[in-house]
């Protein structure tokens, strides 16, 4: 079991924050999937604290997702500490994150991000302060560093644990290096070796035998899937499932994922209203098509549905065409 503060957490499988997708809709779908902790969009501390409705509605939390951590971002030690106070104070998280892993131009300019990885000093202070001022665990998310000439891991995970945090997740990358290239796990290996908090890494899962591998192969606590996740729910529980038992289990039917994916719709509905979430389900009716064969045909047309019926109508004509293709292979 990992423990992150006071916060139990029955396996160490955790769904990686995702700005666009983590909402409630996302991670409960991805929670009744078994994992132990799943983690909430980035929320902008400036946001909390001016009150903007669309950031506040951010921080709705169903008590079916929890455990569940809630990351907030930004560069000033004030409105950082303020937007903590508030999560901790009004919203059911049980752990408020800190990022420091962004690498987005708009976001490095406001100094928060993954702009703090180059000063350790400041990633002290800034923990510390929020620390001294919630009562939830606090932990923080990071890159490895800033350029291959600038990785502080260790010395920043060590602030991290100075600072009164209490779990880092690592994503094995730095800033510079964005989404590309691979995620080095020596680098998870070396911030596990470096702190006595629990150490989360993240990074390039793909697989349950990936989720093994780094397990084993950096000695972390925890492993954070994020891309692996997208429109691909069920692998967090053959995950699950491979590090209890070594057992891999088969994929679902298409008329299963399907039936996933409009469970997924039909909450994101329920958050945001039918025209916002048909559009942004859009892209995710796509993710959960991946692989399934004769998806190209109605892919292009997914971009343009407008309803869910639409939405409905389309995903199952292709599981009757999958299921009618496999009958007449069956009778052959
Ligand atoms: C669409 C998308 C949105 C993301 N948003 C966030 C975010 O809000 N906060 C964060 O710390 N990381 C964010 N990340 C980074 C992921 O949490 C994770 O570190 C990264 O994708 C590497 O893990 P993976 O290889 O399992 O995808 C995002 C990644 C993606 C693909």
């Amino acid at each position: 079991m990992l423990r992150i503060g006071n916060v139990e957490i029955k396996n160490p499988v955790v769904l990686a924050p995702m700005a666009g997708v983590c909402n409630s809709a996302f991670r409960l779908t991805v929670k009744e999937f078994g994992v132990g902790l799943v983690c909430a969009e980035m929320v902008s501390d400036k946001g909390i604290v001016y009150g903007n409705e669309r950031t506040l509605s951010m921080l709705y939390i169903d008590e079916q997702e929890k455990p569940l951590s809630l990351q907030i971002f930004g560069g000033e030690k004030e409105s950082l500490v303020k937007a903590a106070q508030y999560v901790d104070k009004n919203t059911n998280a049980d752990i408020i994150d800190i990022n420091m892993g962004c690498p987005v131009n708009k976001i490095i300019k406001c100094e928060a991000g993954a702009r703090w990885l180059l000063n350790p000093d400041k990633i002290y202070e800034m923990v510390s302060a929020v620390v001294d001022k919630v009562d939830k665990p606090v932990t923080v998310k990071m890159r490895i560093g800033w350029d291959d000439d600038h990785i502080f891991i260790a010395d920043n995970a060590q602030a991290v644990e100075r600072a009164g945090g209490s779990a880092i997740a690592v994503h094995g990358r730095t800033r510079v290096q964005m989404y590309e290239g691979k995620a080095n796990w020596d680098y998870i290996k070396l911030a596990k070796e470096s702190v006595n908090i629990p150490v989360i890494g993240n990074g390039d899962v793909l697989t349950p035998q990936d989720a093994k591998r780094m397990l084993d192969e950096t000695g972390c606590d925890g492993v954070m899937i994020g891309r692996a996740a997208l429109g691909n729910p069920w692998m967090m529980y053959q995950t699950v499932k491979y590090l209890e038992s070594g057992i891999l289990l088969p994929e679902p039917s298409v008329r299963e994922k399907m039936d996933v994916c409009v469970l997924h719709l039909d909450r994101l509905i329920a958050l945001k209203d039918e025209y916002i979430a048909v559009r942004e389900m859009r892209k995710h009716a796509a993710w959960y098509l991946k692989g399934v064969s004769g998806n190209g045909k109605i892919r292009k047309e997914i971009n343009n549905v407008e309803t869910r019926d639409q939405l409905v109508g389309l995903l199952y004509s292709l599981v009757e065409d999958v299921e009618t293709e496999g009958q007449i292979t069956t009778a052959v």
